[in-house]
């Protein structure tokens, strides 16, 4: 669920106005100035998670920003996470096997949200 969420980040970016004038990596940036943080990005960031573009169950996730970070971090976090650990818990327990309509496979339209509309499979059951 962690590599998931760090790989393949559900929301890409955040927005924030600045309230005092600042200086990152070297870009001024002047108060009042909105500032767009890419998630999604830093998620992949190959100082923090080596090998980034890979998908490793078995990497340390605990810097991963999907749920924000600071005072607005997402205060839903621990019910996604519960949700989908269930879910997946229950895919697990119920479906032996799975076959996936890659032609039927729908992107979320949104600059925001990374994610799927629509799945089709066809399971077969235990
Ligand atoms: C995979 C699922 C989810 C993801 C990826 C996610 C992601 C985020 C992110 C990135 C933020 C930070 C926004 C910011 O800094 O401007 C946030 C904030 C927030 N999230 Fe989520 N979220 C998820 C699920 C949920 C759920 C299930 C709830 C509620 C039931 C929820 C409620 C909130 C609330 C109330 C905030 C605002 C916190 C604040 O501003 O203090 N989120 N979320």
């Amino acid at each position: 669920m962690e590599e998931t969420l760090r790989f393949d980040t559900s929301s890409q970016m955040v927005l924030r106005v600045t309230r005092t004038p600042l200086e990152i990596h070297g870009q001024a940036i002047p108060e009042g100035g909105r500032v767009l943080l890419l998630i999604g990005s830093a998620n992949r960031d190959g100082t923090v998670f080596p090998d980034p573009d890979r998908y490793d169950l078995d990497r340390d996730t605990s810097r991963l920003v999907s749920f924000g970070s600071g005072r607005h971090f997402c205060m839903g976090a621990p019910l996604a996470r519960l949700e989908a650990r269930i879910g997946l818990g229950e895919l697990v327990e119920r479906v032996a096997s799975y076959d996936i309509d890659p032609d039927g496979i729908e992107r979320v339209h949104s600059t925001n949200v990374r994610g799927l509309a629509a799945i089709p499979t066809s399971v077969k059951l235990r």
